[in-house]
């Protein structure tokens, strides 16, 4: 385990079994149409990569980038489009790919931002899902994994843009948030 690492929450085997799992349903729900995969940048990478090769359909694949939280471990409240779609949503079914669902703004900004454009459908698929209090109630159609509200890394969640390549969920160690500048 990384020394910056107090517990891992979710190992690299729970991960793929999970991801098995909800590609099989994803499978299940699509069957006979075409699905749209929209990735969020930059967390949701390793996810979507091995959820996509678990899906049984024709897919495409597609990026977008938000930024809400800065270097720190809060969310500012602000989101803010860095990276538009390539291509057009009209008319395709659309699973959102996710890392993690914490405040959910950011989730609420790219639903609307995606469902004004006249795609037939969008659905969510976050990996983890923060237990928490929430100011704004986004659903989230596929959810990996519940977890406690703690800051983790690894498997594509950062911290000021380290640890996503850790192959496993991790709670960072807090005295990491004191010593790396942001
Ligand atoms: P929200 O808008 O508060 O739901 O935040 C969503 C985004 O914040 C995610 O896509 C992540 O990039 C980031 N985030 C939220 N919680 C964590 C965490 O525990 N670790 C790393 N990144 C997080
Ligand atoms: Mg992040």
């Amino acid at each position: 385990m990384h020394d910056d690492i107090e517990q891992i929450l979710i190992s690299a085997d729970e991960l793929a079994h999970r991801t098995v799992e909800l590609g099989e349903q994803i499978t299940n729900d699509y069957r006979g149409r075409e699905l749209l995969l929209v990735g969020v940048l930059k967390g949701a990478v390793p996810f979507l990569v091995d959820l996509a090769r678990q899906i049984q359909l024709p897919l495409t694949i597609d990026f977008m980038a938000i930024s809400s939280y800065g270097a720190g471990t809060a969310s500012s409240g602000v989101v803010r489009l860095l990276k538009d779609l390539d291509g057009s949503v009209s008319g395709k079914h659309l699973v959102i790919v996710e890392d993690i669902v914490d405040s959910g703004l950011t989730l609420q900004y790219i639903r609307r931002h995606l469902e004004l454009r006249g795609s037939a459908s969008v659905r969510v698929c976050g990996l983890l899902w923060k237990e928490r209090e929430r100011a704004v109630e986004v659903p989230c159609d596929y959810v990996g994994f519940r977890i406690p509200d703690r800051f983790v890394v690894g498997y594509g969640l950062d911290y000021a843009e380290r640890y996503r390549n850790l192959p496993y969920i991790g709670v960072l160690r807090p005295e990491i948030y004191a010593t790396v500048p942001h």
